[in-house]
């Protein structure tokens, strides 16, 4: 019977106006989709958990710093394990790198650098620390006037803050063959006192090192202020309990382990002139462009991430055990980076990543510019993996996120939630607040002379509740004060929450209240006008989605009044199960055409099978990934819809495994090392 409602799926399609993801073929290349909200005009990222498995599910909230020429979501972002926002900001459309998670004098900060990332590889900004509330309560900066770079931050088990800085100054070149007055760009530490950003200790390579060293090759660099040389690049340091400092050096191949009083190095792992046996055969000690060294285990192990080495085609992360007593490093687990992500153009640079080892003892690897993914890895097991860019731009930077952490997080946001409401529907989200468990809908009747000159009313009302519910009514009971009387109680779901107003409710003023799990008032929305006299739609009337244009509103309710019935039931079906209709004609009808060319004229089984079984198949379609070969681009798009993600989490052995056999590609060692960070 609902075959002729086929030839109307077009204009259906409409009513889905609020897709976060729209079609491959309606929406400019390349397809980077983002959810959209109702309550907050926030674009979450477009995260799609690929493989999930209980092991990685821990509580904690990952956190990346999105950027990219064409990524709309972008700024620092934390999201769940489902891949589902928790928080994000624009932070004044600067670029940010490194958000991460520190602990300064005990409490917890959010930190990240924001500044002018286009200063040759390297960063012009300062170092931003929030507390829980997103509250910013340290900007840190530079010695000398210089500018905060980029690359590292950490706060020290000493409560210091250790960050890189770079600056250009002269060097003499004549021992690689140059002139004796050139420039370059010094690669530079800093330790500083968190309060008052005084400078603790500082470190400049060209002090310490020599430019034979590096392995990476001059050419013509460093003749003119210009075109400083880059001879070291520093992006990363670490600091030990002896107070001693551990230095990454991409453009030198290796670690240098500096002497925290005097600077002088003491030792080098990697590069040309590595001070260790290799009891790896090599394997150890040959790693190329590493990033973010961090010692382990007391200071008898470091983990770091290892861009490119020549043994090993892809990326991969490294956990050495390094015995300084005798001189020694051997690898003690080597994390490799899943294949299919890390399949760069040999022409393509490859540069940024991270490894951080998390509480459970599982592993943690990102990829910088590689690939816009993260994997969480138990033993050399890869359980947990999740994108956030299409495919296609693996290996382009776009989007990228330098690093990417994971962290316990409590944020309680001191903004008020976000609230709005369209016909019988309110929509409701909190960003960055992690503990709330319920929402309440609560109404009052209060006339008010007239709303629009009042609006002391609103934000009285609003000051009053958004402190601790002392007088205990924070469930049930009506609120006297501003008598309010509870209508109902909604759980959390994901970022924003949709309530639907139950038809028959009088009052003319709404607001939403946030409970935590144990029922702690921790925020209340503010107070809006509610019109009961609105005739309570259906849950998907088009004119009830807000986000749709204007022009599809007024389409769609010619389409409505034309076609109400049919429609309405139709939509029912197909919208309001949770699956748009546009979305599941296209899994089928591509996942059809894939696999069943011959038969593809055939309509009658689009609406016949049931979702589970066509989910399953697109999942094991995408995670195999073997049968690209008779399918199109947009195929790919569409198996990458992030809206299948649950249900790949939720495959029945409850772990995937990855291929890491064939199709390695090595990347050439000439190549061009251009993007590099
Ligand atoms: C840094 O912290 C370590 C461990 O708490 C301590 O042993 C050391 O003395 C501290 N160093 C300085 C310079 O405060
Ligand atoms: C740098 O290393 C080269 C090669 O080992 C050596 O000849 C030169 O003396 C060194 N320069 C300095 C300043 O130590
Ligand atoms: C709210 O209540 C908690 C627990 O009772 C208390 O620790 C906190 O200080 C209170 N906050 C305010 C703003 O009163």
């Amino acid at each position: 019977m609902w075959r002729p409602l086929f030839l109307l799926a077009p204009l259906l399609n409409l009513a889905c106006a609020n897709d976060p993801y729209p079609s491959p073929d309606d929406v400019p290349k390349p397809w980077l989709p983002t959810a959209k909200y109702r309550s907050a005009a926030i674009v979450g990222p477009p995260i799609e958990v690929v493989s999930d498995s209980i092991e990685c599910r821990d509580g904690q909230y990952t956190f990346l710093s999105l950027r990219g020429d064409d990524t709309v979501a972008h700024g620092p972002t934390i999201v769940d394990q489902d891949g589902e926002l928790v928080w994000t900001t624009t932070f004044s459309d600067l670029p940010t790198y490194n958000l991460d998670i520190n602990t300064y004098k005990g409490q917890d900060y959010l930190t990240f650098w924001a500044g002018d990332d286009k200063v040759d590889g390297h960063g012009d900004g300062s170092i931003y620390m929030l507390d829980s509330s997103y509250n910013e309560v340290y900007k840190l900066k530079g010695p000398h006037g210089l500018s905060a770079d980029l690359h590292e931050f950490q706060i020290t088990r000493n409560d210091t803050a250790l960050f890189t800085v770079y600056d250009v100054v002269q060097a003499d070149f004549k021992s690689v063959g140059g002139p004796s007055q050139g420039w370059i760009w010094d690669g530079r530490f800093v330790e500083v006192d968190v309060e008052t950003n005084d400078v603790l200790f500082e470190w400049r390579a060209s002090e310490h090192i020599n430019f034979t060293e590096v392995t990476q090759s001059r050419d013509h660099a460093g003749e003119s202020y210009e075109t400083a040389w880059d001879f070291f690049h520093i992006n990363g340091v670490d600091k030990d309990a002896k107070g001693n400092f551990l230095v990454t050096a991409l453009h030198a191949d290796y670690l240098v382990y500096v002497d925290g009083r005097t600077g002088d190095v003491i030792w080098r792992l990697g590069g040309k002139r590595s001070n260790f046996k290799d009891l790896s055969s090599g394997d150890a000690s040959t790693f190329a462009w590493p990033h973010h060294a961090r010692f382990r285990d007391e200071d008898t192990a470091i983990t770091l991430f290892d861009n490119a080495s020549p043994k090993h085609p892809r990326n991969r992360g490294i956990y050495l055990d390094v015995d300084q007593s005798k001189m020694s490093v051997k690898i003690r687990h080597a994390y490799p980076a899943i294949e299919r992500h890390m399949v760069v153009p040999q022409s393509q640079a490859q540069s940024q990543g991270s490894i951080q080892i998390l509480d459970s003892g599982n592993v943690l690897l990102s990829y910088g510019l590689n690939g816009p993914a993260w994997t969480e890895y138990k033993g050399s097991v890869a359980l947990c993996h999740a994108v956030f860019g299409p495919e296609a731009h693996f290996g382009s930077g776009n989007p990228a996120s330098y690093r990417v952490s994971k962290h316990a997080w409590k944020g309680h946001p001191s903004t008020t939630p976000d609230f709005e409401i369209s016909g019988y529907e309110a929509a409701v989200s909190w960003n960055g607040a992690t503990e709330v468990a319920m929402w309440v809908l609560e109404g009052s009747d209060v006339a008010l002379p007239d709303p629009n000159n009042d609006q002391s009313y609103y934000s009285s009302s609003v000051d009053e509740e958004h402190t601790n519910d002392t007088d205990g009514d924070n469930d049930d009971s009506p609120d006297t004060t501003t008598a309010f009387m509870l209508i109902s109680k909604t759980p959390k779901s994901t970022f924003e929450t949709i309530i639907q107003i139950p038809p028959g409710v009088e009052f003319s003023f709404l607001r939403i209240r946030a409970l935590d799990a144990s029922g702690l008032v921790l925020g209340t929305t503010s107070t809006l006008p509610f019109d009961p006299s609105d005739p309570p739609p259906t849950p998907d009337d088009p004119d009830d989605k807000p986000k749709s244009t204007s022009s599809s509103s007024l389409f769609l309710a010619g389409v409505a009044a034309t076609l109400s019935l049919l429609i309405l039931l139709y939509l029912f079906r197909r919208c309001c199960l949770g699956f748009c209709l546009r979305r599941r004609w296209q899994y089928q009808y591509l996942l059809r055409r894939g696999r069943d060319d011959d038969d593809d004229d055939d309509d009658d089984d689009y609406w016949g099978n049931g979702y589970g079984t066509e989910e399953q198949e697109v999942g094991l379609h995408h995670m195999s990934d073997t049968e690209s070969d008779d399918s199109d681009e947009v195929q790919v798009s569409v198996l990458e819809n992030p809206r299948l993600s649950p249900m790949l989490a939720r495959s029945p052995s409850g772990l995937s495994t990855f291929s890491f056999g064939s199709g390695l590609r090595s990347p050439s060692p000439g190549a061009e090392r251009a993007k590099q960070q």
